[in-house]
């Protein structure tokens, strides 16, 4: 019997009132299946409801229709089984690495030996041993993207979702949390949602990667990527990566052209 799917969009629409009253189609019909432990990379547009699908699956937006269903049970709320890493640094800035890293083992009850072993075991994963004290302003970007990691992992997620979480760091600093990523993916194996603007990355990173059309998002394509693990970067020029990478390349070209503008910069 082939198992269900770890994670589940079936047919979703989501439709957002502007503050201007007008109605946002931001995801129109999208469906997704996602196997445990598959790192599926999402590109498209901007603006294309990349974020708006990760929050979907986060329960912080609900479908105007379809259903989203993580081990067959319906997402219709926020929950530790679904980790997220976002962009910009959202680590509490009044805690420790330590602290913010226990937090959610914390809010959960966990008694403190428990918190405390968790976090120290994702510190050191995240290669941040010797930092638990440190405050997040004391750290590099790359370093505080490292303490959300460990952080969203402390709760033991099903599922980690990641919204271009390595968009704000230099390029030297991306591939190496890339290689990271994937060197704790082979540790702990967890199944990844993926946003990025950078096609190699989703490429090095991803099973499969997803492309999303200009908004309203619906799947244009995807690319499924049989490329060995553990990668390494020596797979960038392989011809199976590059013929890949003339794919998504050119349709999320052609669906960057075909961004309409939003209807309020249309009445600007
Ligand atoms: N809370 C909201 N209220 C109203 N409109 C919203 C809301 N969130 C998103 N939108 C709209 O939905 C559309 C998709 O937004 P989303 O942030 O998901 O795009 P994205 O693909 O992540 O873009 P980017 O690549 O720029 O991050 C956009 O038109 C956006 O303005
Ligand atoms: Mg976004």
């Amino acid at each position: 019997m082939i198992p269900p799917p770890k994670l589940r969009l079936l047919d979703v629409t989501v439709t957002f009132r502007a503050r201007h009253g007008a109605l946002v189609p931001a995801i129109d019909r999208l469906s997704l299946d996602v196997a445990d432990r598959e790192i599926v990379s999402i590109v498209g547009p901007s603006g294309c409801g990349k974020s708006t699908l990760l929050r979907l699956v986060a329960g912080l937006v609900r479908p105007s229709s379809g259903e989203i269903r993580l081990d067959g049970h319906v997402v219709a709320e926020p929950g530790a089984d679904r980790g997220m890493v976002f962009q910009s640094y959202t680590l509490f800035p009044w805690l420790t690495v330590q602290g913010n890293v226990e937090f959610g083992p914390r809010l959960r009850g966990m008694p403190d030996r428990h918190c405390r072993d968790v976090a120290s075991r994702f510190i050191e994963i995240v290669g941040l041993a010797g930092f638990e004290r440190a405050y997040p302003k004391e750290l590099s970007g790359g370093m505080m993207q490292r303490v959300a990691i460990a952080r969203a992992l402390a709760n033991d997620p099903e599922v980690l979702l990641m919204d271009e979480p390595f968009g704000a760091l230099d390029a030297q600093t991306r591939v190496f949390m890339q290689e990271l990523l994937l060197d704790i993916w082979e540790k702990t194996p967890k199944t990844i949602l993926f946003v990025t603007h950078d096609i190699d990355e989703a490429l090095f990173l991803g099973d499969r990667v997803y492309v999303m059309t200009a908004r309203p998002g619906r799947l244009r394509d995807e690319v499924v990527l049989a490329l060995p693990r553990p990668r390494t970067l020596e797979i960038e020029t392989s011809e199976a990566f590059l013929a890949a990478k003339r794919r998504v390349l050119a349709m999320v070209r052609e669906e960057a052209q075909r961004t309409t503008p939003e209807p309020s910069r249309l009445r600007a």
